[in-house]
């Protein structure tokens, strides 16, 4: 696991879209995991920038959302699906039909969560995952306690998470949703690159659990320790509660340019 301390969320965006970009240019097909959120919208506003100032082409991407909620309208502005689409597809080339969220919607949830595994599947797994992080340690809505192992299925959210995610519904918790559908956390896993960006204080306690804690269920996020190819972009507000915080600013500091994250 790597860990980059920055100095503001558009030097985040700009890193991570670097490694996208580097990804993208090395291979145009390249299958992309889009996380929802405010966490990455520097991400996506950079990557839309380089499209429109550089002509960085994603038109052979593939792109597949991470979760969605359950039980709201299709087309409701809220909805994953939406967000991916305003914030980063339609901003781009990206195929439309190369864009794939979880179907909140569905009457048969367990077939559509393994309709989407298999959707991934086929087209060669993902490429670089983007995630962000929720203040209680959730990746995708993999809530405490959800198995390391786990694959797409529904969840039941946390009030915590509820609450947090109010201010997207006028600020009125109870028109969040209760139930979603997520990528698991051995979904997540499988992607060969996985790059989670946090900023602000609020997330100072779950990325400690992530980076530092123990390797539990009770911090989902914590099961990234695990995995080959991770790189957690921070800013310093963010990185206040790291105990190593000055070995990953030096480490990041002498590191060989032609390594990227
Ligand atoms: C949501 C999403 C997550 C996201 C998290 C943090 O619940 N399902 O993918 O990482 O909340 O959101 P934000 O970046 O807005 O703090």
């Amino acid at each position: 696991m790597e860990v980059v301390i920055l100095a503001d969320a558009e030097t985040v965006g700009a890193v991570a879209a670097d490694a996208i970009e580097a990804l993208v240019r090395r291979k145009p097909s390249a299958v992309l995991g889009l996380a929802t959120g405010s966490s990455p919208l520097p991400v996506y506003d950079e990557l839309a920038r380089r499209h429109a100032a550089a002509g960085l082409s994603f038109a052979d991407c593939h792109g597949f959302a991470l979760d969605e909620y359950v039980g709201l309208r299709p087309g409701h502005p809220e909805s994953y699906r939406e967000v991916v689409r305003r914030e980063f597809t339609e901003r781009v080339d990206i195929d439309p039909s190369h864009v794939h969220g979880p179907d909140g919607s569905t009457a048969d949830v367990r077939a559509a969560c393994a309709e989407y595994e298999a959707a991934i599947r086929a087209v060669g797994g993902i490429d670089l995952q983007i995630l962000g992080i929720g203040t209680d340690g959730h990746i995708g809505f993999n809530e405490p306690g959800s198995s390391l192992t786990s694959r797409t299925r529904i969840k039941s959210l946390t009030e915590q998470t509820r609450a947090d995610n109010a201010r997207f519904f006028d600020g009125d918790v109870d028109q969040v949703p209760h139930h979603v559908i997520t990528q698991g956390l051995g979904t997540i896993s499988d992607a060969r690159h996985v790059v989670l960006v946090a900023m602000g204080e609020g997330k100072a306690g779950a990325v400690r659990d992530l980076v530092e804690g123990p390797v539990r269920a009770f911090c989902p996020a914590s099961i990234l320790q695990m995995h080959r190819h991770v790189t957690v972009l921070v800013d310093d507000a963010a990185a206040r509660q790291l105990e190593l915080a000055a070995y990953y600013r030096q480490s990041y500091q002498h590191k060989p340019a032609w390594q990227g994250i």
